[in-house]
């Protein structure tokens, strides 16, 4: 109950009955006070879908922050090979971290290693997982198929977050039971060197699932924004439209993909060319998303796909994890 400001209580004298009015103002004010004060969910063990680029770095920062981490996916071998991609990345980092201290780097590797155990059954091993993080394959059904399954053995206040770039969080929530435990958590790549992570709620996000994922972007030493559940939410709305904007500069023979990188580096301070961006975020992540905001707005000509592209994804050309893209990597 709100207690009545001092500078009231000195004016009446003691305190009145409440008209039924006054009533459910208090009962609103107390509701709105236990929100802002909310007793978030503290995460300490988390669960890690999909060990590709983005899995696979998540899975990384958060075991290097002292939390307990599986990381899942479909084979053995796939699983071998995240797990040596972030050996190799704490390595380059820990060089970085602990210079002339080899001693210091090779324990912090050892300890972030421990936290970090493997899995090809997600079931298995959500029963006591606090939050559940997927970075799968950018497909809506599949991502349903994952979370529908999950939602039946996860216990009740595991919170479920998805990396989608480009599919709404809302669709991916509604194949649960737990929409209101159901956020986004929108990380960049790569995602040691990245400091932003989208948190994105959606209509029927609770207030403590959203404080609990801001909590923990910022446990893993991230800056969280706030975004609402919108096509590209932040940085790719604005992105994805540049960067298609420089494939038809390209496709329309005005100038190289060389001298288009060259020109947005020197000539708008840009750490990237766009062609070596696309090239590094994956053609086919790069495909899936201006196809999907196509078919949402197929008259919006910043959402229109490239024959380019597509070809390239079609010849598995899909940017630097196969070697090849835009550019030659081997
Ligand atoms: P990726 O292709 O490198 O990795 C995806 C991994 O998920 C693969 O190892 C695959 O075997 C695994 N996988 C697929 N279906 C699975 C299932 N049912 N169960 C378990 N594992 C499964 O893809 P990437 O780039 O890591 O993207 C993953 C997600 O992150 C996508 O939703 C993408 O939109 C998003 N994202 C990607 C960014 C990027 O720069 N590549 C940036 C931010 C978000």
């Amino acid at each position: 109950p709100v207690s009545p400001p001092p500078s009231w209580a000195a004016a009446c004298g003691r305190p009145r009955p409440l008209t039924p009015l006054a009533m459910a103002l208090a009962r609103a004010a107390s509701s709105a006070a236990s929100a802002a004060t909310v007793k978030k969910l503290i995460v300490k063990h988390v669960t890690v879908i999909g060990g590709g680029l983005m899995g696979a770095g998540i899975a990384q920062v958060a075991a290097a922050t002292g939390h307990t981490v599986v990381l899942v996916d479909q084979t053995d071998e796939i699983l071998k090979n995240s797990r040596k991609g972030i050996e190799d990345s704490l390595k380059r980092m820990t060089k970085k971290m602990f210079t002339d201290k080899p001693e210091a780097a090779a324990q912090f590797i050892e300890k972030t290693l421990k936290n970090l155990t493997v899995s090809t059954d997600p079931v298995a091993v959500v029963h006591s997982t606090d939050l559940v993080v997927e970075a799968i394959v950018e497909n809506l059904q599949v991502k349903n198929d994952l979370f529908k399954r999950l939602d039946k053995f996860a216990p009740e206040n595991t919170i479920f977050a998805s990396n989608t770039s480009s599919l709404q969080i809302t669709d991916i929530a509604n194949s649960t039971t737990r929409q209101d435990r159901f956020g986004g958590l929108h990380f960049f790549n790569p995602v040691p060197l990245m400091k932003l992570v989208e948190v994105v709620k959606t209509p029927m996000t609770s207030q403590k699932t959203f404080e609990s994922l801001m909590e923990f972007t910022k446990a893993l030493g991230k800056n969280p924004i706030s975004c609402k559940d919108t096509p590209g939410f932040v940085v790719n709305r604005l992105l994805v439209p540049y960067l298609m904007e420089a494939v038809r500069l390209y496709e329309r023979g005005d100038a190289s993909k060389e001298d288009i990188d060259v020109a947005m580096k020197l000539g708008a301070g840009y750490p990237m060319g766009p062609f070596e961006l696309l090239d590094y975020v994956g053609l086919d992540t790069s495909k899936y998303i201006i196809d999907g905001w196509h078919s949402l707005e197929p008259n919006n000509p910043l959402f229109a796909p490239s024959p380019l592209l597509d070809k390239l994804v079609e010849e598995r050309k899909m940017g630097k994890k196969t070697g090849e893209g835009f550019y030659k990597y081997k």
